[in-house]
């Protein structure tokens, strides 16, 4: 790897300038593919995975255009993030790598270092060039694809960003929860127990009072990866966007809701959801691969507004058996969020947070620490295992020590088979935060999950008694390379 790649955008600061600046930039790394004529009906998301499920992390994001029964210029936009590239260029992180672990360290001491800044309230914006209320409304206007061969329905929100007011402070949260049409005038809206949309949506309904949603569709793909992403409780989103920034997001006043909406966004739908009207939802591939999530009655939005662009694009990130385009997403920002939880807590010598993209990701998290006390591995499975990065929906949390790269499976699968004992190295968390989404969920919506310690035994490993690791020293591979230095070795 040469130095310019590991030093662009060293400042680290986000240097793109929205969605349609951002696909311009993704052409120019050579990772943009522009596909005419795939139909809306499961074509799309076909083509997506076919794409990405080798891809070991450099699929293209993919650009549809000529959607057959829309316009030319109706776009959709799918696998934003499938490529450690485009995510570190969305988050204004340099391009290269050594390690996968070392864009996570990144973008973990990033958010350390970095203020929220508030979005700015303006007049008007692109998103305003055309408005639908009233009849007008027609989510159906636009290509909204049925992304796999199964699902029910037709999902306009995939990619989205899901805009609700907490009613208690007035804070704002955005978060990625899916969006089934109904019609043309109404949507789904499937937000899962504990996530922050929908504390803020059961409070309103347990007083009895109507939730109002703004929601994206089409948006800056920074926006989208936070949104996706387990922030702290009281955290908007749009904030830390600005934050990362360096400057506030532009946004407009909704016109029903009064929320802030980016003012360059894609289409923005404006909607109510009212206590005690539901409508099926689901079957919908699902995170997990599974179509785990039969048809379900939820609570829906009937739709208010919507403002779009001219030639507007939808973002879409179906999921499916891995790898997905969505593994990267969280196997980053998922574990920059482990390790800031980690280190409040005071658990020293963190080197390493990985959520394996097969797991899928938060399903399987690896953790490289330095041991420097009896105890400190336990410490980390537990803590690792209940923060807001790592609550939900996990199932195997796995400790690994320095020499093992937590980003690389076959070093973690070798310590898990050659430093753990089935019998004192496993701690089994029971009824803790599951989701319907996972097969093997328990009576209650609960999961088992196990930690594992594959971390030398810390005695031995104060000792220096374990067995020496059979590998070529650093001193030995310098001097071979300095002298064989036309042999094609991996460059890292
Ligand atoms: C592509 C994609 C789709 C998602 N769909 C949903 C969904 O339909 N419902 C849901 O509750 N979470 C969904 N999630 C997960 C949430 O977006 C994620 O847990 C996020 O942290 C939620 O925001 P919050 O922490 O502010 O609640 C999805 C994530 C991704 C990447």
């Amino acid at each position: 790897m040469d130095d310019t790649a590991r030093s662009t955008q060293a400042n680290d600061t986000v240097a793109y300038d929205g969605l349609r600046d951002w696909i311009e930039k993704v052409d120019g790394l050579g990772e943009l593919l522009r596909v005419d004529g795939a139909h809306w009906d499961a074509e799309m998301g076909s083509i997506t995975q076919m794409m990405t499920e080798k891809s070991r992390g450099d699929a293209p994001a993919i650009l549809f255009d000529n959607i057959p029964d829309y316009p030319q210029g109706f776009r959709t936009l799918y696998g934003e993030f499938s490529s450690v590239r485009r995510v570190a260029m969305t988050l204004g992180l340099p391009v290269e790598y050594d390690r996968k672990c070392d864009i996570v360290q990144r973008y973990h001491e990033r958010m350390q270092s970095m203020e929220l800044i508030p979005p700015r309230i303006v007049e008007t914006g692109a998103v305003m060039e055309n408005v639908q209320a009233g009849d007008e409304i027609d989510v159906l206007k636009f290509p909204v694809p049925r992304h796999h061969e199964k699902d029910n329905a037709r999902y306009i929100g995939t990619a989205n960003c899901v805009i609700t007011r907490d009613p208690d402070n007035g804070k704002y949260n955005v978060g990625t929860y899916r969006n089934q049409v109904y019609d043309a005038k109404t949507i789904g809206c499937q937000i899962t127990e504990g996530k922050h949309g929908r504390i803020h949506r059961d409070k309103y309904f347990e007083r009895g009072e109507e939730c109002k949603f703004v929601i994206l569709v089409g948006q800056d793909p920074l926006l989208y990866m936070l949104s996706a992403s387990p922030l702290p409780e009281g955290v908007c989103e749009l904030d830390f966007a600005g934050g990362l920034k360096g400057k506030p997001i532009d946004c407009i006043k909704g016109p029903y809701t009064g929320f802030p909406i980016p003012a360059d966004c894609e289409i923005a739908i404006e909607g109510v959801a009212r206590p005690g009207q539901v409508r099926e939802e689901g079957p919908f591939g699902e995170w997990m691969g599974y179509y785990s999530d039969d048809s379900v009655p939820r609570p829906y939005v009937e739709i208010k507004t919507i403002l779009h662009r001219n030639d507007p694009i939808i973002c879409c990130a179906p999921q499916h058996k891995p790898v997905d385009e969505t593994g990267l997403l969280k196997g980053i920002a998922g574990a920059a969020e482990i390790w800031r939880a980690l280190e409040a807590c005071g658990l020293p010598d963190i080197r390493g947070v990985w959520n394996h993209e097969g797991g899928p990701a938060t399903r399987f998290t690896a953790i490289q620490i330095k041991q420097r006390y009896p105890g400190h591995a336990r410490n980390v499975l537990h803590v690792a295992a209940n923060c807001q990065g790592g609550a939900y929906a996990g199932k195997w949390t796995v400790v690994v020590d320095d020499d093992i790269d937590a980003g690389d499976l076959d070093q973690v699968l070798w310590a898990m088979s050659t430093r753990f004992d089935p019998c004192s190295d496993i701690d089994i968390i029971q009824k803790a935060w599951a989701s319907k989404r996972d097969p093997l969920y328990l009576p209650g919506n609960f999961n088992n999950r196990i930690l594992v310690d594959a971390c030398i035994p810390y005695d031995q490993y104060l000792k220096g008694s374990f067995p020496p690791v059979v590998d070529v020293s650093e001193e030995m591979r310098r001097r071979i390379r300095a002298k064989f230095d036309k042999l094609p070795f991996p460059a890292y």
